[in-house]
């Protein structure tokens, strides 16, 4: 069995799905369910007996401590997290709570828990840590993209909390000998992304004839990468990834937010003209940076396609266009998670910028 944490959220959940879509071995999901977490990102698992969905929070190590020990839990894939860099600037306590006191409780749990493993199965465990290109800071233009070595810079309360927990997990490796392997990734897309980041928040806004919101010049450049090119990594390296060890993941596709934007537009033009006949791109407006914005990040993913073999599958294009399609056949869903808590996180991240 393995553990998930966090797989009621965007990537977590693509990942559950695609894990149970190619293997038989069971997974028991662990999600707080906070405003991110969405149970019907699971719904095709219902009656699906290898998948057990326990509502909790890592941080509850006696919880934890129960999920491990009542199956032969043989790792642990760590997706829980705040993960909203904008929110971390509204209100960063939670993310100091989950991602750093909660990574720790998930650890100590983990290690009490692999101490009374029989030699063999010690050997063969591992608690997979998710994170995330932020942790290392801001590039400059004609920097080079980050490798695995680069010195951690994290600039927002998000990043920091998510370094801090890289931090933790490389120490209980190198103190207490817990097999760990750490990734970090850059930026995801795909089917059941809140949105509340910015692909999906540009096709929901679109479509509602809301304006989409550039922050600053909308020259900050990002590297996408595919959902489930990213969980096709993060389970070529819980297969086959050295102990100890950090994977940087990326898609090798920079590109400027506004490109990124009005390519969605072009394409939600071709797929779902407008009524009055408009390109989308119309309604793009500027709006106020965000404080502490980073310029640019880059991946250099080059460690683990040697080593591991490790390609993505879509190139930007496709994924792009696979990522609209799943909107605008899931408006449902969309209309489910925008409702409620969401419209005052809109209300508080966009009403000061102008
Ligand atoms: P998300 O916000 O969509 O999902 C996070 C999930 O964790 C939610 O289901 C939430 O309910 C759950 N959760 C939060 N606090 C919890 C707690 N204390 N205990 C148990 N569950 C809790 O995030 P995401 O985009 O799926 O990101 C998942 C992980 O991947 C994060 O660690 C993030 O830092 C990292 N990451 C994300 C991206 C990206 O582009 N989305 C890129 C690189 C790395
Ligand atoms: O790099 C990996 C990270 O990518 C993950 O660690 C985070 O969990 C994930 O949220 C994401 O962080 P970003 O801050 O890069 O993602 P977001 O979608 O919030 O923003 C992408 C870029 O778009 C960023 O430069 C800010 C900009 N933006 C965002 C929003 C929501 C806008 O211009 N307008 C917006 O309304």
């Amino acid at each position: 069995m393995i553990l998930v944490t966090g797989g009621a959220g965007f990537l977590g959940s693509n990942f559950v799905l695609d894990w149970l879509a190619q293997c038989d071995e069971p997974v028991t999901n662990l999600d707080k369910l906070t405003y991110a977490g969405n149970p019907e990102n699971l719904a095709s698992l219902a009656g699906n007996a290898g998948h057990r969905f326990i509502q909790g929070d890592i941080a509850d190590t006696e919880l934890v401590a129960g999920l491990l020990s009542a199956h032969k839990t043989r790792a642990i894939v760590n997706f829980a997290a705040e993960s909203h860099v904008d929110r971390s600037i509204h209100g960063p306590e939670d993310f100091v709570q989950t991602n750093i006191v909660g990574t720790f409780r998930l650890l100590e749990a983990a290690r009490a828990y692999w101490n009374k493993l029989e030699a063999e199965e010690r050997k063969a465990f591992r608690f997979l840590h998710v994170s995330t290109d932020e942790v290392y800071g801001s590039l400059d233009k004609e920097d080079p993209a980050f490798t695995e070595t680069r010195r951690y810079e994290p600039n927002s309360p998000y990043s920091a909390s998510k370094a801090a927990s890289d931090h933790l997990v490389r120490a209980y490796h190198h103190t207490y000998g817990l097999p760990v392997l750490t990734t970090n990734c850059s930026n995801n897309y795909g089917p059941y992304h809140f949105p509340e980041k910015l692909i999906p928040l540009v096709i929901h806004n679109a479509l509602a004839g809301k304006s989409l919101p550039i922050y600053g010049d909308g020259q900050q450049i990002r590297d996408w990468l595919y959902v489930k090119d990213h969980c096709s990594a993060i389970r070529r390296v819980l297969e086959a990834g050295r102990a100890g060890e950090t994977y940087n993941i990326g898609g090798c596709n920079e590109k400027p937010n506004l490109e990124v934007v009005h390519l969605l537009c072009a394409i939600l033009d071709e797929l779902k003209p407008g009524a009055d006949g408009r390109s989308y791109k119309e309604q793009i407006v500027y709006v106020t940076d965000r404080p502490g914005h980073d310029r640019r990040y880059a991946i250099d993913a080059g460690k683990i396609e040697r080593e591991l073999g490790w390609r993505p599958a879509e190139t930007f294009e496709t994924g792009l266009r696979k990522t609209v399609q799943w909107y605008l056949d899931n408006q449902a869903w969309v209309r489910n998670v925008t409702s409620g808590a969401y419209r005052e996180w809109v209300g508080k991240n966009y009403q000061d910028r102008k």
